[in-house]
């Protein structure tokens, strides 16, 4: 038997191997696209912001890039697949030492790392504009977003809206442990550090509901950390700020009343603040505005009355290890309680 004939099943399989590790090549490619297309929040290939917008042509710029390096191996790796199977391995000829080829394989990937750095660098230097003062203090606790407007002088939580078009520009800190502030479509993520106040600023560009996220592990409920970034036109933000600013309106209802009354008497003012009323509590979210908000328990809930009152029958249920009691009270008191909290708007 002759040697070519003897080689001949195995370059047979060894071509079916590569054949494969094509394939999955491709069929990976295909998965990591799909992935990145897959609609539903936040989607950062559909920001919202300045900043976003930026990375998003970034990420593109860089996609294309690694895109034609890959093609091009693909392409090279195929042609000389099908244009010498047929040779045996004594015919290929062994290149030792070829200076021209070692300096073209050494620039080649260096001037491809290059052209990505430079982008980078210019990317970045584009988000990082000049810093025109802070419009309010995004404060991150275990496990719960406040948001400081100490100039118009209120306190809100898991929900903040800014105005479209206009510098949004935010300091960051922690009370506890390092949390990380994100609207994933405005762009740029910013750590909350205990002691030491972080910035971060963007343009908001497109009106809508954000989800905002901590990417910075933070414990148990690290996950459920999130709050609602609002954009809207200047006009409604300026009518938001002026309603936030207000002190908590006083209850109609004959259920709300009876809670207003119920829940001065009950340790909730430890923890909570209600502006307009004696509860003063800075520990956890300041409640003042409560029924105004789209979610409840830092944005997990949609804030409906059925909810809440799951919340407030057992909120280690809802957010196991989070630092809301457990307050055992009658069925009737807490639908009071829901009735009273639902009407501060
Ligand atoms: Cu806060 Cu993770």
């Amino acid at each position: 038997m002759s040697r070519a004939a003897a080689q001949g099943p195995r370059s047979e399989s060894r071509r079916r191997r590569v054949v494969r590790a094509l394939l999955l090549g491709a069929l990976l490619a295909l998965v990591v696209v799909a992935a990145g297309c897959a609609g539903g929040q936040p989607d950062i290939f559909r920001p919202g912001g300045s900043a976003g917008q930026e990375i998003k042509t970034l990420s593109y710029q860089i996609f294309a890039i690694l895109a034609v390096v890959l093609i091009t191996v693909w392409v090279l790796l195929a042609v000389v697949v099908i244009k010498y199977r047929r040779r045996p391995e004594s015919e290929v000829s062994q290149t030792h030492g070829n200076l021209t080829i070692e300096i073209v394989w050494t620039l080649i990937p260096a001037l491809i790392i290059t052209v990505l750095f430079v982008l980078t660098v210019q990317t970045t230097k584009q988000i990082a504009m000049p810093d025109p003062g802070a419009q309010f203090t995004t404060v991150g606790h275990q496990w719960w977003w406040e948001f400081d407007f100490s100039e118009q002088g209120f306190k809100t939580a898991n929900e903040v809206y800014v105005a479209v078009g206009r510098t949004t520009s935010i300091d960051v800190e922690s009370v506890d442990v390092i949390h990380s502030f994100w609207v994933p479509q405005m762009g740029g993520k910013v750590d909350m550090i205990p002691g030491h106040v972080n910035h971060i600023h963007f343009v908001p560009l497109k009106k809508g509901k954000y989800l905002g996220e901590c990417s910075e592990f933070c414990g148990v409920q690290h996950g459920k950390m999130r709050f609602l970034f609002v954009v809207v036109s200047p006009e409604e933000y300026s009518a938001w700020v002026h309603d936030q600013a207000q002190p908590a309106a006083q209850p109609t209802g004959a259920e709300a009343i009876a809670g207003g009354e119920l829940i001065q008497t009950i340790a909730c003012g430890g923890c909570h603040t209600i502006r307009g009323t004696p509860m003063k509590g800075t520990f956890g979210p300041d409640l003042t505005h409560f029924g105004s908000r789209n979610g409840i328990a830092a944005y997990t809930l949609p804030n409906t009355p059925q909810n809440l009152l799951a919340w407030l029958q057992d909120p280690q249920a809802i957010k196991p290890e989070c630092t809301m009691p457990q307050i055992p009270l009658p069925l009737r008191e807490q639908q009071q309680l829901v009735a009273y909290l639902e009407e501060l708007k």
